[in-house]
């Protein structure tokens, strides 16, 4: 992989402006001791930017895995895709590192919070890992988890915090680095009805408010229906892709909402 990339120049994929992330013909095989799994087949599908896009489908039907290829995690085994404009297959794997620090930020069922660390210092590490100055991150990681509603946690680890405050630090947490698309796998797969809609509400306000690209993964209807639009997956293959709720409230919506500003979050 490295060496071919390095022999020939590839030319990156022509996207339009408008367009977070743009997917061409991929495909991904896993292989599982003698068996070849084909786990995303012929996948093309445009996101603009600032789309909440919901992934539906039963377990196995792939949706995680395309969400790992969409977060730089793995490069599918063929077919392209650009984010924000970088084509992934352009990129060294020292440059896909730098995309899924800075530009994608991926939010999981399971919060994937660090368990030796407060809910300061999760915030905290995704920007120490950035370089950026001690006083600067802590500010920010403070900020971020006040936001979130989490001012008397702060200093709190992860076991010390009941699940649907673990999914808001790992929220804050994932908007650290300001990542202009984010990622989320079922994130609140886990949670009671009442904490869900408090999680739900806090990732479409970022999607709203900061015009940050939403990719969440669910398998619950009425979230998938707030979305712009949703794509119904089966056995590796995108069967459908419908329009949402969200799409027709946005057309409402647009001109009286005020965006807040982006150091808002
Ligand atoms: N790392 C892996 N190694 C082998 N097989 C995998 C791996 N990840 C996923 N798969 C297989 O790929 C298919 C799709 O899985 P996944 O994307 O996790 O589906 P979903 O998220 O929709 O439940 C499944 O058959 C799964 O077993
Ligand atoms: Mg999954």
């Amino acid at each position: 992989m490295f060496l071919r990339r390095n022999k020939k120049k590839i030319e990156a994929l022509e996207v339009a402006d408008d367009i977070a992330v743009s997917i061409k013909d991929v495909n991904k095989f896993y292989q599982q001791n003698t068996r070849e799994i084909h786990a995303l087949k012929d996948i093309n599908l445009d996101i603009k930017k600032g789309e909440f896009f919901a992934i539906i489908g039963r377990s196995g039907s792939g949706k995680t895995t395309l969400l790992s290829l969409l977060g730089a995690m793995e490069r599918p085994t063929s077919g392209r895709i650009a984010l924000n404009g970088q084509t992934l297959d352009c990129l060294s794997d020292k440059e896909l590192t730098q995309i899924r620090r800075n530009d994608v930020a991926t939010i999981y069922q399971s919060y994937n919070l660090i368990p030796v660390l407060t809910a300061l210092q999760n915030v905290e590490l995704p920007m120490l890992l950035k370089g950026m100055d001690k006083e600067d991150r802590l500010r920010r990681a403070e900020k971020l988890l006040v936001n979130v509603g989490l001012e008397d946690r702060i200093h709190h680890k992860p076991d010390e915090l009941s699940g649907g405050e673990q999914q808001r630090v790992a929220i804050a947490r994932a908007l650290s680095n300001r990542p202009r698309i984010i990622l989320a796998d079922e994130p609140t797969g886990n949670l009671d009805v009442e904490i869900t809609d408090d999680i739900l509400k806090l990732l479409v306000g970022v999607n709203r408010d900061l015009g940050t690209t939403l990719i969440i993964i669910t398998h619950n209807m009425e979230i998938a229906n707030m979305a712009d639009r949703m794509a119904l997956m089966k056995n590796g293959v995108i069967e459908e892709v419908r329009k949402g709720q969200g799409d027709e409230n946005r057309k409402e919506e647009d001109g009286i909402r005020e965006k807040l500003p982006i150091d808002y979050y």
